[in-house]
C-alpha cells in the first residue's frame, strides 16, 4: 500500500486517538470552570469502531497510537480498548496522555493490557498552585498515580509534561528536574498554546523553551543534546553527568509543522489533520453507513492530502482552532 502523505511530502505515522471529551480536572488553560457541553454518548465512537478506524490507519501506515481525552482514563474500560489495539499487527507503539488522576487504580491494569508508554501532565509540585490551576486538589493522588506507575517496568519512559506558564513555572523547573533525575522519569516542558476554552492565552503569557532550558543550565552546566526522531516534539536533552533526560515542547517559539507526522481523531470520530485545524473530515457518518474499508481508506487518504502547512500562531493570519484543547486532546 502506498504511504500516508501529505501535499507537502510529509509522511503521516502517528495517530492519536481522542476516547472521551470528559474530564476530571477543570485546567484553567484548558477548560472553563462549568465543564463544557459533553457530547452524547452515541455521538461517541464505540470501542469497536475505534478499533476498526485504528485497523485501517495501520495498514496505511501509520505506526504510533496515543490514546488522549478529555482525560482518557474517565471512560469506562480503557484497558480493554489498549487490549484490542495492541493486537495489530504493526503497530509499533502504543501510548496514553492522562492526568494521572486515575493512575493509582489504573496503572495495573494498563500494564497488564499492553500499554507500553506514558505521559502524565503535571503543572505543579505545589499543592496551592496545582489546586489554583486544575480547580481540584488532587496533587497527591496524582503523585501517588505515578508511583504505582513506577511498579510496572514494561511502562517506560514515563515521562512529565508541564505546560509552561510565564509567573507560574519558573520557580519549579529546579524541583522538577531533581524529580526527574532522582526518579528516572523525562521530564519536559509545552509552551502554552492558543487552545483555551476561555480564550485567557496571551503572547506574553509564553515561557519559552529556551527560558527554561537557560534556568537549568544555570544550575546545572550546559545541556547536552539527544538525537531523536525528527517528527518527534520535544527537543530533547540529558545532563553531563547523563543522569535524566529534559526536554522542550516549543510549538510557539520554535514551530516543528514541517516535520509534523500526525493526525487526531476526535471521540466523535471526525478526523482532524492539525492540532489547529479550522475544519474536519467525518469518518463516523461513512463508517455508521456501511462503508466499506477501502470506502473509509480513500476519505482518510484524501483528508490527509490536505493536511495543513502549518499553525499561524503570533501571526495575523492565526485563526482559532475549531475546538478547544479538551475535544482534540493535544
Ligand atoms: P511523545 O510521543 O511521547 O513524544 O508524545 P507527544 O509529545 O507527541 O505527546 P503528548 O500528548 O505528551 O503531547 C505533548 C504536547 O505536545 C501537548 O501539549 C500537545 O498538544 C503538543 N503537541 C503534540 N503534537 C503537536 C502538534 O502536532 N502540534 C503542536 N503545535 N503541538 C503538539
Ligand atoms: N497549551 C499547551 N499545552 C496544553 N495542554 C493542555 N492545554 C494546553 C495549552 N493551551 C497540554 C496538557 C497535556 C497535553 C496533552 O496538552 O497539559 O500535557
Ligand atoms: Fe483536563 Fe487535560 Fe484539559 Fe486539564 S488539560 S482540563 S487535565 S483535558
Amino acid at each position: 500500500m502506498d504511504p500516508l502523505v501529505d501535499s507537502y511530502g510529509r509522511r503521516i505515522r502517528n495517530l492519536r486517538i481522542s476516547i472521551t471529551d470528559k474530564c476530571n480536572f477543570r485546567c484553567t488553560y484548558c477548560m472553563p470552570a462549568e465543564g463544557l457541553p459533553w457530547l452524547k454518548k452515541a455521538e461517541i465512537l464505540t470501542y469497536e469502531e475505534i478499533e476498526r478506524l485504528a485497523r485501517l490507519a495501520v495498514r496505511m501506515g501509520i505506526e504510533q497510537i496515543r490514546l488522549t481525552g478529555g482525560e482518557p482514563l474517565v471512560r469506562r474500560d480503557v484497558p480493554e480498548l489498549v487490549r484490542r489495539l495492541r493486537q495489530i499487527e504493526g503497530l509499533h507503539s502504543l501510548s496514553l496522555t492522562t492526568n494521572g488522576v486515575l493512575l493509582k487504580q489504573l496503572a495495573r491494569p494498563l500494564a497488564e493490557a499492553g500499554l507500553t508508554r506514558i505521559n502524565v501532565s503535571l503543572d505543579s509540585l505545589v499543592r496551592e498552585k496545582f489546586a489554583r490551576l486544575t480547580r481540584r486538589d488532587q496533587l497527591d493522588r496524582v503523585l501517588e498515580g505515578l508511583e504505582e506507575l513506577e511498579k510496572y517496568p514494561t511502562i517506560r519512559p514515563i515521562k512529565i509534561n508541564a505546560v509552561a506558564m510565564r509567573g507560574f513555572t519558573e520557580e519549579e523547573v529546579l524541583d522538577f528536574v531533581r524529580l526527574a533525575r532522582r526518579k528516572g522519569y523525562v521530564m519536559r516542558w509545552i509552551e502554552f498554546m492558543p487552545l483555551d476554552a476561555d480564550q485567557i492565552w496571551r503572547k506574553e503569557d509564553i515561557l519559552t523553551g529556551a527560558e527554561i532550558k537557560a534556568i537549568i543550565e544555570a544550575e546545572y552546566g550546559p545541556l547536552v543534546p539527544i538525537q531523536g526522531d525528527s517528527a518527534e516534539t520535544a527537543r530533547r536533552y540529558t545532563f553531563s553527568d547523563g543522569v535524566g533526560e529534559v526536554g522542550f515542547i516549543n510549538p510557539v517559539s520554535e514551530p516543528f509543522c514541517s516535520t509534523c507526522d500526525r493526525i487526531r481523531l476526535t471521540a466523535d470520530g471526525q478526523l482532524r489533520t492539525c492540532l489547529f485545524a479550522t475544519e474536519e473530515t467525518d469518518l463516523r457518518t461513512p463508517l455508521r453507513s456501511g462503508a466499506s474499508d477501502e470506502e473509509l481508506m480513500a476519505i482518510i487518504r484524501h483528508a490527509v492530502w490536505h493536511k495543513e502547512l502549518k499553525h499561524y500562531i503570533g501571526d495575523k493570519r492565526f485563526r482559532r482552532a475549531n475546538r478547544t484543547m479538551s475535544m482534540i486532546g493535544g
